[in-house]
């Protein structure tokens, strides 16, 4: 046994977070963490890391082994470059000088490990998040550690980049490397695990074997069984709600044209980088375009004016939501009420009761872990945080609602409760628009899906099509 914890028990102010666990790490395994938002996987691997100590119980550790982790948070500085980051506090060194040649060299080295195309000396600011995991995936393997703790790192990374990151771990299996792994893609457990410990507030409920189904671990996790993980209720669609007309803006995307009616899922396929993310900013006013028009209910927007596309009724999701949608400073329950309400607003008065009920129905039916509105979001595990941000939309309950990305990192169970408010939105007249990587999902929840390639519609598919057909028109290459 490399690792062995025993009765691990940690409360945060009256909220316990941990009670009771027992978990232990051999050498030559990968053991997965799983458990819905919440459940106690981050503050488990804090505890296993030193940066908690326990309120009961112990960690053991084989005499000299080192752990490496890569937290949920990511840790890097955002103005110093890759190669600098990688060897953050330990730069190699020659006659006491930082031997800076020697820096680029090793940095290059690891990164063409993890299959990073990229310049060391670029400033790890201007990275993507996914990019940004990888430079901290390949700091992680250069600390050479028996026992290394990955939480969520799959959250952020596409599908090439997890088949090697998964490639990666295999390979340092082989070596001996104890490997903890969380993540809530129970196809990469299935494909990666040799056990998995479930987490269910705060204790261990079971430990599965190697092989375990997809069912029993869903059960486990969450308690009850789950019918129907992609619970679409389609109704007719109405009159056309929002309008995206040969959108383009140089060396981003190229004449997009979509449109959405009411009642209706429309979602957004396509590969990382083909476009979606800046397509969905510049209609919501974030970014802007050289040519095209938007419209909301037969209105044209003007264009890069966020207040303007809210006033229309226009909202975003964003896809990187820690940096862009919460104040996370402030309470739950204000988080959930930044977005101006319509409908609570009586005589040009915010009506504060009815804001806070609203606020507490919609954390109550996504199931945000937190002791009450007054949390600070902050304290709040990843995943709830990312509940906070859809929940205040849904409260704004916007007429055309852009989701980019809404259930990266999110539990089995919080997804299809995301799902059924989406079905509400769309049962009370409301369009949405569903950017998503994830292609069961993207299938399983769109009435029609639009497929963008290197920044244009590379075609459109209707509901209960195949990943094959998607993909097909995904890879889709357009002349220069
Ligand atoms: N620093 C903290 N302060 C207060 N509460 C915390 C803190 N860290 C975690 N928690 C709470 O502990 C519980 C478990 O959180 P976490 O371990 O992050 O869950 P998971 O990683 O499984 O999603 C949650 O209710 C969370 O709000
Ligand atoms: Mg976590």
């Amino acid at each position: 046994m490399l690792l062995e914890a025993r009765g691990i028990t940690k409360s945060f102010a009256g909220v316990r977070a941990l009670d009771g666990v027992d978990f232990d790490v051999r050498p030559g395994e990968v053991h997965v963490l799983l458990g819905e938002n919440g459940a106690g996987k981050s503050t488990l691997v804090k505890v296993l890391a030193g940066v908690h100590s326990p309120d009961d119980g112990r960690v053991e550790r084989a005499p000299g082994t080192r752990l490496a982790v890569i937290h949920q948070e990511l840790a890097l500085v955002p103005n110093l470059s890759v190669a600098e980051n990688l060897f953050l506090g330990r730069p190699p060194r020659r006659f006491g000088f930082v031997d800076k040649a020697r820096m680029r060299h090793d940095a290059q080295r690891l990164l063409d490990r993890v299959g990073l195309r990229l310049d060391p000396a670029t400033p790890v600011g201007g990275l993507g998040i996914a990019q940004q995991q990888m430079v901290e995936i390949a700091r992680a393997l250069d600390l050479d550690a028996q026992v290394l703790v990955l939480d969520e790192p799959t959250a952020v990374l596409t599908d090439t980049e997890t088949d090697r990151l998964l490639e990666i771990m295999a390979e340092l299996r082989d070596r001996g490397v104890g490997l903890v792994f969380i993540t809530h893609h129970l196809d990469e457990i299935r494909r990666i695990a040799d056990r998995i410990t479930v987490l269910r507030d705060g204790r261990s409920v079971g430990v599965l074997p190697r092989g375990a189904s997809v069912d029993r671990m869903i059960e486990l996790m969450v308690g009850r069984a789950i019918a129907e993980r992609y619970p679409r209720r389609r109704g007719t669609p109405g009159e056309v709600l929002f309008e995206v007309e040969g959108l383009t803006r140089a060396g981003a995307f190229q004449d997009v044209s979509f449109r959405v009616r009411a009642g209706e899922v429309v979602g957004i396929a396509g590969l990382v980088g083909a476009g979606r993310t800046e397509v969905v900013r510049a209609a919501f006013g974030v970014d802007r375009y050289d040519a095209g028009r938007v419209k909301v209910a037969g209105r044209v927007l003007p264009g890069h004016d966020v207040r303007a596309a809210m006033r229309a009724g226009l909202g975003l999701v964003p896809e990187d939501r820690k940096a862009q949608g919460l104040v996370l400073t402030s309470t739950v329950g204000d988080n959930l009420g930044l977005v101006t309400l319509r409908s609570t607003a009586r005589a040009g008065l915010v009506d504060r009761v009815g804001q806070r009920t609203r606020a507490r129905e919609v954390a109550d039916a996504l199931r945000v872990k937190t002791s009450g509105l007054g949390q600070s979001v902050r304290e709040l595990s990843g995943g709830n945080q990312q509940k906070v941000v859809i929940g205040k939309w849904l409260l704004a309950d916007p007429r055309v609602l852009v989701l980019d990305e809404p259930t990266r990192g999110v539990d089995v169970g919080a997804k299809v409760e995301i799902y059924e408010l989406v079905n509400r939105m769309t049962a009370a007249g409301r369009a949405v628009v569903l950017v998503s990587s994830d292609l069961p999902e993207v299938i399983g929840m769109s009435d029609r899906i639009v497929v963008m390639a290197q920044g244009r519609v590379a075609g459109e598919l209707p509901a209960g099509t195949t990943q094959d057909r998607v993909m097909a028109l995904a890879v889709q290459e357009f002349p220069a």
